[in-house]
């Protein structure tokens, strides 16, 4: 029987991603599926590594694990992750596996698993996962509530302010097949910004001004002008040749099926996840579920249906 249990949330980031790794705001929000970490007596602080895994993952979730453990002065618990939410797709994973563990881990050291120290915790094994991570991940899912994130380039910890969404904020997520690890794709846009500052900057710019311009439009409520940003902030992300032709064609399905606006999430690359804003995403989940996309539904804000 588990000792302590605990769920770190997937998350969608709506707006700015990349950018926000750069000092720009981003708004990212909690998705319902996740990882859940279970922790039993054991002799020693370990993982039960799942399987499946390559020999590269297997290290860098061994390394990510060591690392939080230490910080926790190595609870005598055997943990065991179970994941409810796809793997490497730009949904958060990796940060929602550090969420679930790092709750177990303070809660089995006996310290409470309250939110800062948890992001503080979570953070130790996301910048052994993905080296420069801007945090917004694993701070929303920790939250575990839509939030508009920045941090400064040169600072650890990122400054979060919760978002109210006055209307029921939906999304249809779906997959656009396999991606490189997010470090990778981040690493390889630095050189390209590095080669050619001035024209990357401009757009990164940009990406955050859709961001602030987004955050006011979740808190009138005006999901049109959300969603308008959403494309546009795609656009400069096909700009910034972080899209592929398979992400592309799932925007335009997406907005071709009434989508108020659609774009890649998360690191992007040559797959991932794509999300689109819908008032009603259930209908289009079903039909393009009979048509072969992998997808589904997630309200990220906003009142619930009774
Ligand atoms: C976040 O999901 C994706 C990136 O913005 C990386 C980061 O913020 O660390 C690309």
């Amino acid at each position: 029987m588990a000792l302590f249990t605990a769920f770190g949330a997937g998350k969608v980031v709506l707006l700015g991603e990349h950018a926000v790794v750069y000092g720009r705001p981003a708004i990212a929000g909690p998705l319902t599926l996740g990882v859940t970490a279970r922790a039993v007596p054991s002799a020693r602080c370990q993982l039960e590594v799942p399987a499946g895994l390559s020999t590269t993952g297997r290290e860098l979730l061994g390394r990510a694990f060591e690392q939080a453990a230490k910080a926790c002065g190595r609870p005598k618990v055997r943990v065991r992750l179970e994941a409810h939410l796809p793997v490497s797709m730009g949904l958060g994973s990796s940060a929602a596996l550090a969420v679930a563990c790092a709750r177990v881990l303070l809660a089995a050291s006996g310290r409470a698993p309250e939110t800062p120290s948890v992001v503080a915790l979570a953070r130790e094994m996301e910048e052994v996962f993905h080296r420069t991570p801007s945090g917004v991940d694993h701070t929303c899912s920790a939250m575990g509530t839509l939030i508009y994130y920045s941090k400064r380039p040169a600072a650890r910890a990122g400054i979060a302010e919760r978002l109210v969404c006055p209307k029921p904020l939906k999304l249809l997520v779906a997959l656009a097949g396999k991606r490189r690890p997010t470090g990778e794709t981040v690493a390889q846009f630095r050189e390209r910004l590095k080669r050619w500052p001035g024209r990357y900057g401009r757009l990164l710019q940009e990406v955050g001004r859709l961001a602030r311009e987004g955050k006011q439009a979740i808190l009138r409520g005006d999901l049109e002008a959300l969603g308008n940003a959403m494309t546009v902030n795609h656009g400069l992300l096909v700009a910034l040749g972080l899209s592929s032709v398979s992400i592309d064609s799932l925007v335009h399905r997406l907005l071709g099926r009434g989508a108020l606006g659609a774009k890649l999430t998360g690191a992007g690359g040559e797959g991932g996840a794509v999300i689109g804003l819908f008032l009603e995403p259930e209908p289009v989940v079903a039909r393009l579920s009979r048509e072969g996309v992998v997808c589904f539904a997630s309200q990220l804000a906003g009142p619930l249906a009774l």
